[in-house]
Protein backbone atom coordinates (compact mmCIF):
# COMPACT_ATOMS: atom_id res chain seq x y z
CA UNK A 1 0.00 0.00 0.00
CA UNK A 2 1.16 3.72 -1.26
CA UNK A 3 0.42 6.00 1.35
CA UNK A 4 0.89 9.75 0.79
CA UNK A 5 0.84 12.45 3.59
CA UNK A 6 0.25 15.96 2.63
CA UNK A 7 -1.26 19.31 3.64
CA UNK A 8 -2.06 22.53 2.59
CA UNK A 9 0.08 24.95 4.80
CA UNK A 10 3.56 23.82 6.27
CA UNK A 11 3.40 23.00 10.12
CA UNK A 12 0.10 21.03 10.40
CA UNK A 13 1.81 17.96 12.27
CA UNK A 14 1.94 16.06 8.79
CA UNK A 15 5.88 14.91 9.40
CA UNK A 16 5.20 14.05 12.97
CA UNK A 17 2.22 12.25 12.38
CA UNK A 18 3.30 10.56 9.86
CA UNK A 19 6.52 8.99 11.22
CA UNK A 20 4.45 8.25 14.31
CA UNK A 21 2.09 6.30 12.14
CA UNK A 22 5.18 3.99 10.89
CA UNK A 23 6.62 3.29 13.63
CA UNK A 24 3.01 2.47 15.02
CA UNK A 25 2.34 -0.11 12.22
CA UNK A 26 6.12 -1.07 12.67
CA UNK A 27 5.63 -2.25 16.43
CA UNK A 28 2.23 -3.61 14.84
CA UNK A 29 3.93 -6.21 13.12
CA UNK A 30 4.14 -4.41 9.83
CA UNK A 31 7.29 -3.79 7.60
CA UNK A 32 6.96 -0.25 6.60
CA UNK A 33 9.51 2.12 4.12
CA UNK A 34 9.12 5.59 5.06
CA UNK A 35 9.94 8.26 2.28
CA UNK A 36 11.13 11.82 2.64
CA UNK A 37 9.37 13.73 -0.45
CA UNK A 38 9.45 17.02 1.59
CA UNK A 39 12.89 18.03 -0.93
CA UNK A 40 12.60 21.68 0.97
CA UNK A 41 12.54 20.74 4.53
CA UNK A 42 13.11 16.45 4.93
CA UNK A 43 12.65 16.30 8.15
CA UNK A 44 12.09 12.09 8.84
CA UNK A 45 15.92 11.80 9.97
CA UNK A 46 15.24 14.10 13.29
CA UNK A 47 12.41 12.49 13.68
CA UNK A 48 13.44 9.37 14.37
CA UNK A 49 16.56 10.65 15.37
CA UNK A 50 19.43 9.87 13.47
CA UNK A 51 22.13 12.39 14.29
CA UNK A 52 23.40 11.74 11.09
CA UNK A 53 20.55 13.00 9.23
CA UNK A 54 19.09 15.89 11.37
CA UNK A 55 18.06 17.42 7.90
CA UNK A 56 18.68 14.68 5.46
CA UNK A 57 21.11 12.82 4.25
CA UNK A 58 24.59 14.30 2.70
CA UNK A 59 24.28 12.87 -0.97
CA UNK A 60 22.54 9.95 -2.48
CA UNK A 61 18.98 11.00 -0.73
CA UNK A 62 15.70 10.71 -2.28
CA UNK A 63 16.60 14.06 -4.39
CA UNK A 64 19.48 13.03 -5.71
CA UNK A 65 18.12 9.92 -6.98
CA UNK A 66 14.78 11.60 -8.80
CA UNK A 67 17.22 13.53 -10.69
CA UNK A 68 19.19 10.87 -11.93
CA UNK A 69 22.34 11.58 -10.11
CA UNK A 70 22.53 8.49 -8.53
CA UNK A 71 21.38 4.92 -9.61
CA UNK A 72 19.41 3.55 -5.97
CA UNK A 73 17.97 6.23 -3.09
CA UNK A 74 19.43 5.68 0.52
CA UNK A 75 18.31 3.32 2.70
CA UNK A 76 18.53 3.35 6.16
CA UNK A 77 17.31 1.26 8.74
CA UNK A 78 15.53 2.99 11.42
CA UNK A 79 15.86 0.58 14.34
CA UNK A 80 20.47 0.62 13.55
CA UNK A 81 20.48 3.80 12.93
CA UNK A 82 18.74 5.96 15.69
CA UNK A 83 20.36 6.91 18.95
CA UNK A 84 17.26 6.94 20.68
CA UNK A 85 17.84 3.44 22.64
CA UNK A 86 14.33 3.01 23.15
CA UNK A 87 13.47 3.23 19.10
CA UNK A 88 16.04 0.67 18.41
CA UNK A 89 14.87 -1.83 20.49
CA UNK A 90 12.34 -3.81 18.20
CA UNK A 91 10.66 -6.55 19.71
CA UNK A 92 10.67 -10.01 17.62
CA UNK A 93 7.44 -9.62 16.93
CA UNK A 94 7.82 -6.15 15.29
CA UNK A 95 8.35 -4.68 11.25
CA UNK A 96 11.29 -3.37 9.47
CA UNK A 97 10.86 0.51 9.63
CA UNK A 98 13.79 2.07 6.09
CA UNK A 99 14.09 5.12 5.70
CA UNK A 100 14.65 6.38 2.57
CA UNK A 101 16.42 10.20 3.68
CA UNK A 102 15.75 13.30 1.78
CA UNK A 103 19.16 15.53 0.85
CA UNK A 104 19.97 17.98 2.72
CA UNK A 105 20.04 21.23 1.37
CA UNK A 106 17.93 19.49 -1.25
CA UNK A 107 15.46 22.56 -2.02
CA UNK A 108 12.05 22.47 -3.66
CA UNK A 109 13.40 22.84 -7.61
CA UNK A 110 11.94 19.29 -9.18
CA UNK A 111 9.88 19.56 -11.87
CA UNK A 112 7.74 16.94 -12.87
CA UNK A 113 9.40 16.09 -16.15
CA UNK A 114 9.51 12.90 -17.81
CA UNK A 115 12.67 11.08 -16.02
CA UNK A 116 11.71 12.47 -12.74
CA UNK A 117 8.39 11.09 -12.73
CA UNK A 118 9.78 7.42 -14.20
CA UNK A 119 12.12 7.30 -11.52
CA UNK A 120 9.40 7.81 -8.92
CA UNK A 121 7.48 5.60 -10.45
CA UNK A 122 10.44 2.85 -10.43
CA UNK A 123 11.14 3.49 -6.62
CA UNK A 124 7.40 2.88 -5.36
CA UNK A 125 6.71 0.60 -7.56
CA UNK A 126 10.18 -1.52 -6.19
CA UNK A 127 9.52 -0.19 -2.27
CA UNK A 128 5.36 -1.33 -2.76
CA UNK A 129 6.46 -4.83 -3.35
CA UNK A 130 8.76 -4.98 -0.34
CA UNK A 131 6.89 -3.15 2.05
CA UNK A 132 3.58 -3.78 3.32
CA UNK A 133 2.89 -0.18 3.85
CA UNK A 134 4.83 2.47 1.90
CA UNK A 135 4.58 6.02 3.66
CA UNK A 136 5.59 9.15 1.35
CA UNK A 137 5.79 12.55 2.96
CA UNK A 138 4.75 15.14 0.32
CA UNK A 139 5.65 18.94 0.66
CA UNK A 140 3.17 21.20 1.79
CA UNK A 141 1.02 22.43 -0.86
CA UNK A 142 -0.04 21.97 -4.56
CA UNK A 143 3.96 21.47 -4.83
CA UNK A 144 6.52 19.17 -7.32
CA UNK A 145 6.61 17.07 -5.05
CA UNK A 146 2.68 16.28 -5.23
CA UNK A 147 2.25 16.34 -9.01
CA UNK A 148 5.15 14.39 -9.67
CA UNK A 149 3.82 11.19 -7.73
CA UNK A 150 -0.10 12.36 -9.21
CA UNK A 151 1.74 11.43 -12.70
CA UNK A 152 3.70 8.54 -11.14
CA UNK A 153 0.49 6.78 -9.65
CA UNK A 154 -1.06 7.49 -12.83
CA UNK A 155 1.50 5.30 -15.23
CA UNK A 156 0.45 1.51 -15.66
CA UNK A 157 3.13 0.35 -13.56
CA UNK A 158 1.51 2.05 -10.48
CA UNK A 159 -2.22 2.19 -11.80
CA UNK A 160 -3.61 -0.94 -10.20
CA UNK A 161 -1.45 -0.76 -6.58
CA UNK A 162 -3.41 0.47 -3.80
CA UNK A 163 -2.87 4.61 -3.17
CA UNK A 164 -4.55 6.31 -0.12
CA UNK A 165 -3.87 9.88 0.46
CA UNK A 166 -3.35 11.65 3.85
CA UNK A 167 -4.32 15.28 4.27
CA UNK A 168 -3.15 16.69 7.26
CA UNK A 169 -4.58 20.00 9.28
CA UNK A 170 -5.03 21.23 12.48
CA UNK A 171 -8.28 22.38 13.40
CA UNK A 172 -8.99 26.10 13.28
CA UNK A 173 -11.22 27.94 10.47
CA UNK A 174 -8.21 28.66 8.40
CA UNK A 175 -6.87 25.10 7.98
CA UNK A 176 -10.31 23.39 7.07
CA UNK A 177 -10.57 25.58 4.14
CA UNK A 178 -6.87 25.44 3.09
CA UNK A 179 -7.20 21.55 3.76
CA UNK A 180 -10.40 22.00 1.13
CA UNK A 181 -9.26 24.12 -1.27
CA UNK A 182 -6.24 21.38 -1.89
CA UNK A 183 -8.60 18.88 -2.28
CA UNK A 184 -11.70 20.31 -4.14
CA UNK A 185 -9.77 23.15 -5.24
CA UNK A 186 -9.05 25.13 -8.88
CA UNK A 187 -5.79 23.22 -8.95
CA UNK A 188 -6.14 20.65 -6.02
CA UNK A 189 -5.48 16.74 -5.74
CA UNK A 190 -8.74 15.81 -7.51
CA UNK A 191 -7.99 18.21 -10.48
CA UNK A 192 -5.02 17.62 -10.83
CA UNK A 193 -5.04 13.77 -10.27
CA UNK A 194 -7.79 14.18 -13.03
CA UNK A 195 -5.11 16.14 -15.54
CA UNK A 196 -2.37 13.40 -14.39
CA UNK A 197 -4.65 10.27 -15.70
CA UNK A 198 -6.60 9.47 -12.77
CA UNK A 199 -10.28 9.12 -12.12
CA UNK A 200 -11.52 12.12 -9.39
CA UNK A 201 -14.24 9.34 -7.68
CA UNK A 202 -11.29 7.04 -7.24
CA UNK A 203 -8.91 9.66 -5.89
CA UNK A 204 -11.43 11.03 -3.36
CA UNK A 205 -12.66 7.79 -2.28
CA UNK A 206 -9.17 6.85 -1.27
CA UNK A 207 -8.60 10.29 0.48
CA UNK A 208 -8.89 10.94 4.06
CA UNK A 209 -8.03 13.52 6.53
CA UNK A 210 -6.26 14.02 9.45
CA UNK A 211 -7.16 16.63 12.14
CA UNK A 212 -4.00 17.31 14.11
CA UNK A 213 -3.14 18.59 17.53
CA UNK A 214 -6.70 19.28 18.73
CA UNK A 215 -7.53 21.34 21.72
CA UNK A 216 -10.02 19.55 23.91
CA UNK A 217 -12.41 20.63 25.35
CA UNK A 218 -13.01 18.73 28.68
CA UNK A 219 -9.38 20.01 29.51
CA UNK A 220 -8.81 20.34 33.48
CA UNK A 221 -7.57 24.19 33.47
CA UNK A 222 -11.28 25.53 32.21
CA UNK A 223 -13.00 23.65 34.94
CA UNK A 224 -13.12 26.82 37.29
CA UNK A 225 -13.96 29.00 33.78
CA UNK A 226 -17.08 27.80 32.77
CA UNK A 227 -17.39 30.88 30.40
CA UNK A 228 -14.18 29.66 28.71
CA UNK A 229 -15.25 25.55 28.40
CA UNK A 230 -19.01 27.16 27.00
CA UNK A 231 -16.90 29.06 24.30
CA UNK A 232 -14.63 26.48 23.55
CA UNK A 233 -17.30 23.95 23.08
CA UNK A 234 -19.20 26.24 20.78
CA UNK A 235 -16.10 27.17 18.58
CA UNK A 236 -15.66 23.18 18.44
CA UNK A 237 -18.92 22.38 17.01
CA UNK A 238 -19.32 25.81 14.58
CA UNK A 239 -15.81 23.63 13.28
CA UNK A 240 -17.19 20.69 13.30
CA UNK A 241 -20.09 22.82 10.69
CA UNK A 242 -17.50 24.09 8.83
CA UNK A 243 -15.99 21.05 8.07
CA UNK A 244 -19.06 19.32 7.15
CA UNK A 245 -19.77 21.90 4.49
CA UNK A 246 -16.25 22.20 3.34
CA UNK A 247 -16.79 18.25 2.63
CA UNK A 248 -14.63 17.51 5.59
CA UNK A 249 -17.30 15.45 7.42
CA UNK A 250 -16.73 12.82 10.02
CA UNK A 251 -17.20 9.85 7.27
CA UNK A 252 -13.96 11.52 5.70
CA UNK A 253 -11.96 11.52 8.38
CA UNK A 254 -9.82 8.88 9.13
CA UNK A 255 -8.89 10.20 12.64
CA UNK A 256 -7.19 13.16 14.55
CA UNK A 257 -4.68 13.36 17.49
CA UNK A 258 -4.81 15.77 20.64
CA UNK A 259 -2.87 18.43 21.54
CA UNK A 260 0.46 16.81 23.19
CA UNK A 261 2.18 18.90 25.84
CA UNK A 262 6.05 17.07 24.61
CA UNK A 263 5.01 17.45 20.61
CA UNK A 264 4.50 21.14 21.58
CA UNK A 265 8.22 20.98 22.39
CA UNK A 266 9.70 18.77 20.62
CA UNK A 267 9.37 17.01 17.33
CA UNK A 268 9.26 12.89 18.01
CA UNK A 269 8.33 9.79 17.99
CA UNK A 270 6.01 9.12 21.44
CA UNK A 271 7.56 5.81 22.66
CA UNK A 272 5.32 3.95 24.57
CA UNK A 273 7.98 4.19 26.93
CA UNK A 274 7.41 7.87 27.09
CA UNK A 275 3.46 7.20 28.05
CA UNK A 276 4.95 4.76 30.82
CA UNK A 277 7.85 7.74 32.29
CA UNK A 278 4.48 9.88 32.67
CA UNK A 279 5.77 12.18 30.11
CA UNK A 280 3.60 11.75 27.19
CA UNK A 281 -0.76 11.47 27.30
CA UNK A 282 -1.42 8.12 26.71
CA UNK A 283 -4.27 9.82 24.30
CA UNK A 284 -1.64 10.58 22.12
CA UNK A 285 0.02 7.05 21.73
CA UNK A 286 -3.99 5.78 21.74
CA UNK A 287 -4.46 8.19 18.60
CA UNK A 288 -1.61 7.16 16.36
CA UNK A 289 -2.03 3.33 17.36
CA UNK A 290 -5.59 3.93 16.17
CA UNK A 291 -4.51 6.22 12.86
CA UNK A 292 -2.42 3.35 11.68
CA UNK A 293 -4.65 0.81 12.57
CA UNK A 294 -7.64 2.34 10.31
CA UNK A 295 -4.82 3.42 7.60
CA UNK A 296 -4.48 -0.99 6.80
CA UNK A 297 -8.37 -1.49 7.48
CA UNK A 298 -10.35 -2.25 4.67
CA UNK A 299 -13.09 -1.42 5.94
CA UNK A 300 -12.19 2.51 6.20
CA UNK A 301 -11.91 2.65 2.40
CA UNK A 302 -14.87 1.38 1.61
CA UNK A 303 -16.80 3.59 -0.81
CA UNK A 304 -18.17 6.64 1.01
N1 LIG B 1 -0.51 16.40 18.42
C1 LIG B 1 0.32 17.43 18.51
N2 LIG B 1 0.29 18.27 19.60
C2 LIG B 1 1.13 19.32 19.69
N3 LIG B 1 2.03 19.66 18.75
C3 LIG B 1 2.12 18.88 17.65
C4 LIG B 1 1.27 17.75 17.47
N4 LIG B 1 1.59 17.17 16.28
C5 LIG B 1 2.60 17.91 15.76
N5 LIG B 1 2.93 18.94 16.56
C6 LIG B 1 3.99 19.94 16.38
O1 LIG B 1 3.65 20.79 15.28
C7 LIG B 1 4.83 21.27 14.65
C8 LIG B 1 4.77 21.01 13.15
O2 LIG B 1 4.80 19.62 12.91
P1 LIG B 1 5.45 19.01 11.57
O3 LIG B 1 5.16 17.56 11.58
O4 LIG B 1 6.86 19.43 11.43
O5 LIG B 1 4.55 19.76 10.48
P2 LIG B 1 4.61 19.68 8.88
O6 LIG B 1 5.33 18.45 8.48
O7 LIG B 1 3.17 19.68 8.49
O8 LIG B 1 5.29 20.94 8.44
C9 LIG B 1 5.99 20.53 15.31
O9 LIG B 1 6.62 21.38 16.24
C10 LIG B 1 5.31 19.34 15.98
O10 LIG B 1 6.03 18.86 17.10
MG1 LIG C 1 7.21 18.29 7.54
Amino acid sequence: MLVFSTSDKGGTGRSVTSCNIAHRLAIAGRNVAYVDFDFGSPTAGALFEISAMERGINGGGVHSYLLGQTGTAARVDVGAATDRAELSRISPRSGRLVLLPGDEGGAEFLTSDGGVVRRCAELLSTLEQEFRVVIVDLSAGRSAALEIVLQATALPSLRRRIARWLIFHRWTRQHILAASGLVHGPHGLLRAGEAAGHNADELLGSTRYVRTAVPTTTARTTANRPAQAAWLQEQDAALRRLATANQLGTTTVLGSTPMEPVLQWREQVILDSDVNAHIANPETAVAYADLARRLVDVATWERL
